[in-house]
């Protein structure tokens, strides 16, 4: 048998996992997800399904891929003679399409907004001018469609000729990047003249805001972040090594993760409030605000360019990752060659992708439950089918895995007292916490 790459050092392994969680999640869907479920209270509950249920739940796929080397189809089948729990396999590649198609049409707009950086955006600088170029581009079809294609077509030659290496080294330069730029765009936002009512926004829960909507949608999102539920980590980790401590690798990621999505509320909710926007905006709220917070800023032309292209970036190191699931289920399985298996996956994500892209102009009208196209992609994958998916994974790994493998995936070679204790607790989150909650917030959420 051929013997499965594996990540070359233990920075490679948070580097790759970091840059498939950080990415459009944190920087755009979370803000305006907080910003329409009620900023302080959705962040709350987000931060407990992250810590409580998510890094359990990262820890599964983590044990699962790492143990059996495998893709997410070919993985249960390994380690299960039941038919029924390949489900979540085909459950994850379904999903991991559905984000494809809608995260490119994000994706293409940082690639507009690069070049409108770079061309000073046409020299508009007040806030309803911005908002203005904004709307006129994302309903024009015809851009928003070439940059969702362009964007995809980046990931095929990337993806096909495997060199994601490169991605990967990229990577470790550009996430610390990312990082520091966030946080000088933190500073220039808390001296604004209203940043104390954004950070209040952000920061002091509303417990009257707490619905189950709230809560289904903060799961949502703690989800999505994590890149959870969907075999993506079961994939990534299946390139671990043996001595790749799974427990610790899933806390520094999603406290990461976390903190770029904080820094990202930081930045803009002081500005919503400064320039007098609605936090509720929508999918276009970070686009909208961005540019005006920009602007306010010296050398701004190049602050607006390095961001986009950095969220460019950051966005490609995850769509890589959805991408992955797909190409290896099907070398793995069918055996198909890895540029055949690209084409598949990164043709369907065009056409649906493409779809998504007009749902802000000529298909915004064409609506499935009160959706366009782009938010149901986005509800569907990230409300339903990766909790659905996370609850799943965390059943078969606190029941019907071996215990034995369990334990032994997750406890480090020279184990303390306290890994023994985080360990039992992962594990009993794993089991009654984590299935339990998901369970709760459908039944409320969605009957
Ligand atoms: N976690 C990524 C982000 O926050 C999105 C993602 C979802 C990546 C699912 C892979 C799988 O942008």
């Amino acid at each position: 048998m051929k013997k499965r790459a594996q990540f070359a050092t233990r920075l490679g392994v948070i580097a790759t996992t970091v840059g498939s969680a950080v990415g459009l999640g944190n920087i755009w869907r979370f803000p305006f997800e907080a910003g329409a479920h009620g900023g302080g209270a959705f962040l709350l509950i987000d931060l407990f399904f992250i810590f409580v249920v998510g890094v359990p739940v990262v820890c599964a796929e983590f044990i699962i891929g790492r143990h059996t080397g495998s893709n997410v189809r070919g993985a249960f089948r390994a380690l299960t003679p039941n038919k029924a729990w390949g489900a979540i396999g085909y459950l994850g590649l379904f999903a991991s399409v559905m984000i494809l198609s809608f995260y490119s049409v994000v994706a293409g707009w940082t690639m507009e907004y690069v070049y409108q950086s770079l061309s000073g955006f046409g020299g508009v600088s007040s806030v309803e001018g911005l908002h203005g170029r904004f709307d006129s581009f994302a309903t024009s079809d015809w851009r928003p469609l070439g940059w969702t294609i362009a964007f995809l077509f980046i990931n095929y030659v990337i993806l096909s000729r495997g060199v994601e290496k490169g991605i990967e080294k990229m990577s470790n330069v550009m996430m610390p990047l990312l990082f520091v730029i966030l946080i000088v765009f933190c500073v220039n936002s808390i001296t604004m003249p209203a940043a104390g009512k954004g950070l209040r926004f952000l920061f002091s829960p509303d417990f009257s805001e707490i619905s189950p909507k709230v809560v289904l949608s903060a799961m949502g999102q703690a989800f999505f972040s994590l890149s959870l539920g969907l075999g993506c980590l079961i994939t990534y980790s299946s390139y671990f090594k043996r001595d790749t401590p799974l427990l610790r690798t899933a806390g520094v990621m999603a406290s990461l993760d976390t903190l770029v999505a904080v820094l990202a509320g930081v930045i803009i909710f002081p500005a919503v409030f400064t320039f007098g926007m609605e936090p509720a905006a929508g999918p276009k709220l970070v686009f909208e605000i961005l540019p005006s917070i920009f602007s306010r800023m010296p050398l701004s032309m190049m602050w607006s360019t390095l961001f986009f292209l950095l969220l460019f970036l950051a966005s490609l190191s995850s769509t890589i990752s959805m991408s992955e699931i797909c190409i290896a289920y099907l070398t793995d399985e069918h055996g198909m060659s890895r540029r055949k298996a690209t084409i598949i996956n990164i043709a369907t994500a065009m056409i649906l992708g493409g779809l998504c892209a007009l749902s802000f102009g000529s298909l915004g009208d064409f609506t499935i439950c009160g959706m366009t196209l782009f938010n149901l992609f986005d509800y569907v994958s990230s409300n339903i089918l990766l909790p659905v998916g996370g609850m799943a994974i965390s059943i078969f790994v606190g029941w019907v895995l071996d215990k034995s493998i369990v334990r032994r995936e997750l406890t480090p070679t020279n184990c303390s007292a306290i890994s023994r204790l985080m360990v039992a607790s992962v594990i009993f989150c794993l089991r009654y916490v984590a299935p339990v909650c998901i369970a709760l917030v459908f039944i409320y959420g969605l009957l």
